[in-house]
C-alpha cells in the first residue's frame, strides 16, 4: 500500500472515489485498519468519552491526544493519520501552532480543528507554518454547552447558507479537508459541492467526498442508544479486520450511508 497523502486524497475526490476514515486510539487497531484499507486515522477527542468514561470531550488534553497520537502512528503503515485539536487548545493562532507541533511531533500529517468562518485567521497562521488542517463544521462537539446538546446542525435555510459561507472561507485560509458533523444530507451535498477540497461526513448524508465513523460505534461498542448515523458493521462479519474492511466496501460502493442513516 502506498501512503495516503493530501494529493492522493485530492485524487481520490476527483476520481469520485469515497474517501474512507475511521477513529483510531491505539497501535493495534490502527495497524489492523491500515490492512483494511481505512485511508485516514483519527484520534478525535472523542477518546476522552470512549476510552476514558467522560460525558463530553472537554476534559481532554493536548498531551492525552499526542500519547494517542504516537501509539497510533507505530501502528500505521500507510494510512493518514489525523489528530484533534482539543477543547481550550487553540484560543489564539499561537496557541494552536504549539498546541499543532506536539500532535504532529507525535505523528500527525494533519490536525482537526472545530470551528466556523472565525477560526480562518488561525487555519490561515497554521497552514502558512506547515501544519495541513482539516476544518470540523456543523455539529462541533466541543461547543456541547453552547449548541444545547448534541443536535443536527444546519437544518434552516439562514443555518444551510451561513454553513456554506464557512466552509468557503475555511478552504480559503488553506483547510485541506472539511468535516461535516450532523447536518441534513442536502447541506451535505450543497457544501461538497461549493468546495473544490474533500468533504469528509459523519451523519452529513452520502454525497460527500468521504465518511468517518467512530470506532467503537463501528464495531457496536457503546453504551445505550445507537445515534442515527451509525451503523453496526460487526453484524454478520467473524472478525473485527472483515468489520473494518466491510466499513471500507460499503463506503467505497456508496451503500453506507444509506437513507435510515441520514437527516
Ligand atoms: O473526535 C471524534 O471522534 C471526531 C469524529 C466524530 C469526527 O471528531
Ligand atoms: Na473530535
Amino acid at each position: 500500500q502506498k501512503a495516503v497523502t493530501l494529493p492522493s486524497l485530492a485524487a481520490l475526490r476527483a476520481a469520485g472515489e469515497k474517501i474512507t476514515m475511521l477513529t483510531c486510539y491505539d497501535a493495534s487497531f490502527a495497524t489492523l485498519m491500515d490492512k483494511s484499507g481505512v485511508e485516514v486515522l483519527l484520534i478525535g477527542d472523542s477518546l476522552g468519552m470512549v476510552c476514558n468514561g467522560h460525558t463530553s470531550t472537554l476534559p481532554v488534553t493536548v498531551q492525552e491526544v499526542a500519547y494517542h497520537t504516537a501509539a497510533v502512528a507505530r501502528g500505521a503503515k500507510s494510512a493518514m493519520i489525523m489528530a484533534d485539536l482539543p477543547f481550550g487548545s487553540y484560543g489564539t493562532p499561537e496557541q494552536a501552532l504549539a498546541s499543532c507541533v506536539q500532535l504532529m511531533q507525535a505523528g500527525a500529517h494533519i490536525v482537526k480543528i472545530e470551528g466556523a468562518g472565525w477560526l480562518a485567521d488561525t487555519v490561515r497562521f497554521l497552514v502558512q507554518r506547515g501544519v495541513p488542517v482539516c476544518a470540523h463544521i456543523g455539529l462541533t462537539p466541543q461547543f456541547v454547552h453552547q449548541l444545547g446538546g448534541y443536535k443536527v446542525q444546519g437544518k434552516t435555510v439562514e443555518g444551510a447558507e451561513a454553513l456554506k459561507a464557512d466552509a468557503l472561507k475555511l478552504q480559503e485560509a488553506g483547510a485541506s479537508i472539511v468535516l461535516l458533523e450532523a447536518v441534513p444530507a442536502a447541506v451535505g451535498k450543497e457544501v461538497t459541492d461549493a468546495l473544490s477540497i474533500p468533504t469528509i461526513g459523519i451523519g452529513a448524508g452520502p454525497d460527500c467526498s468521504g465518511q468517518v465513523l467512530v470506532m467503537h460505534d463501528l464495531l457496536g461498542v457503546f453504551p445505550g442508544r445507537k445515534a442515527r448515523f451509525v451503523r453496526n458493521f460487526m453484524e454478520g462479519q467473524p472478525s473485527i479486520g472483515d468489520a473494518f474492511a466491510a466499513y471500507v466496501a460499503a463506503v467505497k460502493d456508496g451503500s453506507f450511508p444509506a437513507l435510515e442513516h441520514c437527516f
